[in-house]
């Protein structure tokens, strides 16, 4: 029987996207400031995907940008599509024109996650050697994230661990490579290691596609196929941040 563990961290529910990524915004803040006060530094693994875009516009708004020393803030991805930086399909270039773009940060500051089809295992390599060389690392040598944004899709991926994908079962490299079939298109993703190592874990979740998702992963029953979400293991805090119409299939 697949546990419900990964839903037993805390739920936030929220009435809208807006609602959601103004609690975000503020949860950012917060765990910056902790950061701040640990190490001097707030290393980030930002989400792809749509939902994240109106965190990433609020936090560049005036009245929340002059609330954090983006100067001490470290921005890296927790997966990307192997399409040039400028493509509709590219992760950076959503957070590039939300939020990037309006900080005054030095360009070192963000860890773009460069991926090519031609040369995908060593932009993998690349990345994690980049983290070595950029965070500070566990025992086990994977690198820890103050903070890790991820979404959820309606199959249960997360990052790009997609259901059924090799990639789910590498423990050792922290970047790994992934050919998603049905979209065609190669991509490189943070992998478990490194997703259970991050000292905070944010789910931002939302709209009405994800609630059978949702209910799946948080009142499993032994029909449910095990999916991606349900393989973290995370070690440091977990919230999700869900709108009602993602929330609207859990038992309250
Ligand atoms: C990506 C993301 C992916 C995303 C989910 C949810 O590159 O697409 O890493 O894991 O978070 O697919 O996407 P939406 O927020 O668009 O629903």
């Amino acid at each position: 029987m697949p546990h419900a563990g990964i839903c037993a961290h805390t739920l936030h529910v929220y009435p809208d996207l807006e609602r959601l990524s103004e609690a975000a915004a503020e949860r950012w803040i917060a765990l910056s400031q902790e950061a701040f006060a640990r190490h001097g530094a707030f290393h980030v693994a930002l989400a792809g995907g749509s939902t994240p875009k109106r965190l990433y516009q609020l936090l560049a708004h005036a009245e929340y940008r002059k609330r954090i020393d983006w100067t001490r803030v470290q921005f890296y991805f927790g997966d990307e599509r192997a399409v040039p930086p400028t493509h509709a399909d590219s992760n950076f270039r959503m957070a590039q024109e939300a939020l990037l773009a309006h900080l005054d940060i030095p360009v070192d500051n963000i860890h773009r996650m460069a991926a090519t089809p031609e040369h995908i295992e060593q932009d993998a390599a690349d990345y994690a050697a980049l983290l070595r060389a950029h965070l500070p690392c566990d025992t086990a040598g994977t690198p820890v994230f103050d903070l890790m944004l991820l979404g959820m899709g309606a199959d249960g991926h997360t990052c790009s661990l997609f259901p059924g994908s090799p990639i789910l079962h590498e423990r050792v490299r922290s970047v790994g490579t992934v050919y998603v079939e049905r979209l065609q298109s190669w991509r490189l993703s943070l992998t478990y290691p490194v997703l259970d190592a991050a000292r905070h874990v944010l789910f931002l979740v939302a709209g009405p596609d994800k609630a059978a998702m949702l209910r799946q992963i948080c009142h499993p029953d032994t029909s449910a196929p095990v999916v991606p979400v349900q393989g973290l293991r995370p070690r440091g805090q977990l919230e999700w941040y869900l709108d009602a119409p993602a929330a609207a299939e859990l038992n309250p």
